[in-house]
């Protein structure tokens, strides 16, 4: 079966990112059609009167898995919620064996030619005439599609259809109609019909003496059925808190209503043609004649009048409950000829569905029918398709006054959160909107991706899914899906989810030890580190998350590339760190190459200013510039990138960790500049990321044993998680005091847990025998694996050498106790002498709460329990 994860998470992308995913997914088809649509001049060929062209939207339905092969759909359609319910029903089929279809033998379509004026008493003698030049007929006619008869297709069959007048005739009471019967091969077949019924019509007024009247094809194609279906276990059938076995009987009811009720029945179809009508539009098809067909089956199919398209019914199957879903219509489509190529937006289309046969494209149709009215049932029968519908009107409430229609109308990073608070109010109206913005005084702030450097291959992609706390209805699941170019011979798919693969080589080397389930724990303990205001907060969590989960998988994955190529990494992230960032005035770092040395200061664009505790003040002047756009996109760091693996050969790290860690750094970015409304706390956070991994890398080196603490802690990310926190602030409270004010929190924190970590009996024993072998140097560059702060300060303040530290190293658990106990209080005592916090985070005036602060400290001392020395040395 084919995957479809690679679009997880898809319609949660902005508009520019969903391009940007295209066009490394294909990079050909982007290529030669871009996104461009019909122009004025071609519509102006195209139609009479013509005085310009309209647009719909176009989207992509996604997860159908279609005779074991995943599809695309793309969808053009205006109403909201149709792409969101296919691409949901259709992920439910897919996850349960996929749709599973026929198509017909040949791609068939009748030619009418209408005989008149037959006599009654004259009947039988012209139809056995006609019947006797049969071959002729046939083989005459194909001169008429010489085209389709080359192809393999043309005329096949011809068939005279009588059928009683239904009002009386003194001397005719039959109409007599000549079917011929045309494979039009991947045409849809209307224009070659026709052509064949006109060019016919004076050889059968020969040979009958009759008199020709219509000359026309016929849209029902009764010989082109496709069908699709599918069978869902009830089991996984439950919806909205209803049993799956409720939800299968209550669909099934609705079906049997719809047999019965024509008036249902209307609607019922109407939400098929939702589906079919929208991907033949998309495909520049003839929908006209789609929906004609259809209808016309609907009353065709049964004796007794107008009927739903779709069945249902529940069966059993070796002992299990199966929903079995159908549908099947006399769908023509063509993906030859006609106006496809007039507009290159239907090759868009049909290149993002792999160019398929006529055939194929009728499939995907008929099952794109069947999963919107599952969806449409499943809703019916369960919620009512309101509530699911509300959230899209919201958003276009939300986004209208950008378009210029109405004096509303949120900037981009506002509307996500503008929705929340229409649907959260259950008021979705514009007034709610100017309400909201006019609250929040939101800025517009505009991010202008450089994305002209976006790799032409097929890209590799990231899948992050934490589903923790999946069934919670307050936790929705947080996902990354992150696509990126790799330097190797192929590309590669990244699954961390909690049913990936451990083993999974790739994404073993990337993360190490750090397990899908080791990231989620500590992502989960590190959020209780929470920042919360009296003030409402904003509706923003999933942004905050976000960052912090993409910050903690930069952290993970440029340590591990440099522990293992600690040059190269540094090159790359020198590159990332001198790239023009936000504000040109700044300083570029030198261009010598080695020892690599930035001051702290170089790194972001905004001044920061060191305080005696170790914190940093924000400087009000410069910390409003405006950020318009990631430096990240710059075409110099893939060919950074390039140049490393063309001279370092193909080790995965390289090859795909940092075009990974830069794809991941540039949607962090990007993220942060499109969506954080403050100017202020946008450039804070992304400083701070640049600091952190300029911690990692040991960019910055440090003049005394004050500020080596200080970077060592700085990977502790602590700042960077209470930053994300405030993305959910009014935006009104990011003054450059509170920033200032998170900055003291974090690095007290950060500093309270590197010594958590680095004093821990356990570790620093470790730490010793690490420095016996090689594998810790006295500084904090943690190149060789790991860093210890108190042996840093051994060395830096108290002259300590490797051999005095290693001679602390104790034959016995009680020698060491003894050694520790001595050393750790003067280490403390002097830490209580340099460093008082700037802010108590635990007094009663703290304005923020502090209950996860003092929950995430206690993490680290529980963390590296003591007790583990004892197992260590024993
Ligand atoms: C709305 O466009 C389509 C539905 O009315 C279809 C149905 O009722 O089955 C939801």
């Amino acid at each position: 079966m084919g995957s479809t994860s690679i679009w997880s998470g898809f319609y949660k992308k902005s508009l520019k990112e969903r391009k940007s995913q295209i066009e490394l997914s294909f990079p050909q088809l982007v290529e030669n059609q871009g996104f461009k649509i019909l122009e004025e001049e071609q519509a102006n060929n195209m139609i009479e009167n013509c005085i310009g062209i309209t647009g719909l939207p176009l989207g992509l339905a996604l997860n159908a898995v279609i005779n074991s092969k995943s599809v695309v759909i793309p969808m053009v359609v205006e109403e909201p919620s149709v792409v969101a319910a296919v691409s949901g029903a259709s992920k439910l089929i897919s996850a349960c064996g996929g749709f599973t279809g026929t198509l017909p033998d040949r791609n068939i379509i009748f030619a009418q030619v209408q005989l008149l004026d037959i006599a009654d008493n004259d009947l039988e003698r012209t139809i056995l005439t006609l019947n006797s030049k049969k071959p002729f007929l046939i083989s005459q006619s194909n001169e008429f599609c010489k085209t389709m008869f080359n192809r393999g297709g043309g005329v096949v069959d011809l068939t005279i259809r009588q059928i009683k007048k239904s009002t009386k005739n003194s001397t005719s009471n039959t109409w007599v109609v000549v079917h011929f019967h045309i494979d039009v091969c991947d045409a849809m077949g209307a224009n070659c019909a026709s052509t064949v019924a006109e060019g016919m019509a004076p050889f059968l007024a020969q040979l009958t003496g009759c008199r020709i009247g219509f000359r026309i094809v016929s849209n029902l194609a009764t010989e082109r059925f496709s069908t699709a279906k599918f069978q869902l276990p009830v089991s996984q059938l439950g919806y909205k808190g209803f049993d799956g076995m409720e939800v299968a009987k209550r669909i099934v009811e609705a079906y049997e209503w719809a047999v019965d009720d024509p008036y249902r029945a209307v609607t019922h179809n109407k939400g098929i043609m939702n589906g079919i009508d929208a991907v033949a539009l998309a495909t520049g098809q003839d929908w006209r004649a789609i929906e004609a067909a259809c209808h016309s089956w609907a009353s065709l199919k049964s004796d007794a009048g107008y009927k739903p398209l779709t069945e249902y019914s529940i069966e059993e199957l070796h002992g299990e409950h199966y929903l079995i879903g159908k549908l099947e219509l006399p769908i023509t489509v063509g993906t030859a000829g006609g106006v496809l190529k007039t507009n290159p937006s239907y090759q868009l289309s049909l290149g993002l569905m792999g160019s398929p046969n006529s055939k194929e494209l009728a499939l995907s149709m008929v099952c794109i029918g069947l999963a919107q009215n599952f969806a449409a049932l499943r809703a019916l029968a369960t919620e009512g398709i309101q509530r699911g519908h509300m959230s899209l009107h919201a958003r276009n409430i939300a986004i209208a006054g950008t378009v210029g229609l109405t004096v509303a109308g949120a900037p981009s990073h506002a509307i996500s959160e503008c929705v929340t608070f229409m649907i959260e109010t259950n008021r979705i109206n514009q007034s709610a909107v100017i309400e909201y913005l006019a609250a929040n005084q939101l800025q517009s702030q505009l991010s202008n991706l450089h994305s002209d450097d976006a790799p032409k291959q097929a890209p590799s992609m990231f899948y992050f899914e934490d589903t923790v706390n999946a069934n919670s209805s307050l936790e929705p699941v947080l996902s990354l899906n992150i696509a990126f170019k790799t330097f190797g011979d192929k590309p590669v798919n990244i699954m961390f989810t909690n049913e990936s693969n451990s083993t999974d080589s790739i994404a073993h080397l990337l993360f190490g030890q750090k397990s899908y389930n080791w990231i989620t724990s500590v992502f989960h303990t590190l959020e209780k580190i929470k920042l919360t205001t009296i003030k409402p907060v904003r509706a923003n969590q999933i942004l905050s998350k976000k960052l912090k989960l993409l910050s903690m998988i930069m952290n993970i994955i440029c340590k591990r590339i440099y522990l293992t190529h600690p040059n190269e990494t540094k090159k790359f992230i020198k590159a990332v760190l001198e790239s023009p960032g936000y504000d040109p005035s700044y300083p570029i770092v030198p261009n010598d190459s080695s020892p690599v040395s930035w001051s702290a200061e170089m790194i972001g664009a905004i001044p920061l200013v060191k305080t005696h505790s170790g914190a940093v003040l924000v400087k009000e002047d410069t910390a409003s510039h405006s950020l318009k756009s990631s430096s990240l996109f710059q075409a110099n760091l893939t060919s950074i990138i390039e140049e490393i693996v063309s001279q370092n050969g193909q080790s995965v790290l390289l090859t795909v960790g940092l075009p990974l860690l830069l794809a991941v750094w540039q949607v962090f970015e990007c993220r942060i500049l499109e969506w954080v409304g403050s100017p202020l706390l946008a450039s804070t956070l992304l400083t701070e990321q640049r600091h952190v991994i300029a911690s990692i890398i040991g960019a910055i080196n440090p003049v005394d044993f004050d500020q080596a603490i200080s970077i060592s802690a700085k990977r502790m990310q602590v700042t960077m998680f209470l930053l994300s926190d405030a993305v959910r602030f009014q935006s009104g409270t990011i003054q450059p005091n509170l920033v200032t004010s998170i900055h003291s929190i974090g690095s007290t924190l950060e500093r309270d847990q590197i010594l958590a970590h680095d004093l821990s009996p356990m570790r620093l024993y470790r730490d010793i025998q690490l420095l016996n072998s090689n594998k810790l140097s006295l500084d904090c560059d943690i190149s060789l694996g790991v860093t210890n702060t108190f042996l840093i300060w051994l060395n830096l303040n108290n002259g300590y050498t490797v051999e005095q530290i290693l001679s602390l190293l104790p034959e016995s658990k009680e020698e060491w106790k003894m050694v520790y106990e001595s050393l750790i209080p003067l280490f403390k005592v002097y830490l209580n002498s340099v460093w008082k916090p700037s802010i108590n985070i635990f007094d009663k005036d703290s304005p923020f709460d502090t209950t996860g602060l003092k929950q995430a400290s206690s993490f680290y001392l529980n963390y590296y329990d003591v007790a583990w020395i004892e197992s260590a040395i024993n």
